[in-house]
């Protein structure tokens, strides 16, 4: 029969576990923006992926600038790339769900329509990461002042 003593089994795992900590570091390592989420349980956004972006970019132009204006600027709709969501909350999950589902309150407007039966998941979220690779160009151009600077 096949038996690997303790010791021998100690010196395959140490590697295995030394990969497994050093990736955590790695992954610790990168700083919150990059990730593109707002909290630890927010959804990720490939914001540095460009066809993902370009893609939104143009699900964008279609289906949303004629309210929310040129790059999100703000127009009929409120500006979605300024880094301000008072009718979702600032996160990924919250604002997908808003495209998604509406806004059906009509004490909060109730203009904004449901996206989710005309639009495709993987479109929605291109949107929405364009959105937010345009808040960061943004900010980094000084275009908007930066919300999430700490005063
Ligand atoms: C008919 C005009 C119209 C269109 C088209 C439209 N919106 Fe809106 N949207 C609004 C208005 C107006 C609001 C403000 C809430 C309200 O009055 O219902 C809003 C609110 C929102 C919000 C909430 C902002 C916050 O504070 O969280 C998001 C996100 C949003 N829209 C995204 C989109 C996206 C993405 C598209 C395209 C897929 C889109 N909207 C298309 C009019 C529109």
């Amino acid at each position: 029969m096949f038996r690997v003593s303790r010791a021998t089994l100690g010196k395959l795992l140490a590697p295995a576990l030394g990969a497994v900590a050093l990736a955590c570091g790695l992954f610790l390592a990168q700083p919150a923006a990059a990730q593109h989420k707002m909290n630890e349980n927010d959804m990720e956004l490939p914001t540095s992926d460009q066809k993902v972006v370009d893609l939104g970019r143009e699900k964008y132009a279609q289906r949303c600038s004629f309210c929310h204006g040129g790059g999100g600027k703000g127009g009929k709709g409120p500006c979605l790339t300024c880094g301000k969501f008072p009718y979702s909350g600032n996160t990924n999950t919250n604002i997908y769900t808003t495209i998604a589902v509406g806004v059906t309150n009509r004490s909060m407007g109730g203009t904004m329509g449901a996206f989710g039966t005309s639009m495709s998941a993987e479109e929605i979220l291109a949107v929405l990461t364009f959105m937010r690779a345009e808040e960061k160009r943004r900010i980094e151009a000084g275009e908007i002042p930066d919300p999430y600077k700490e005063e």
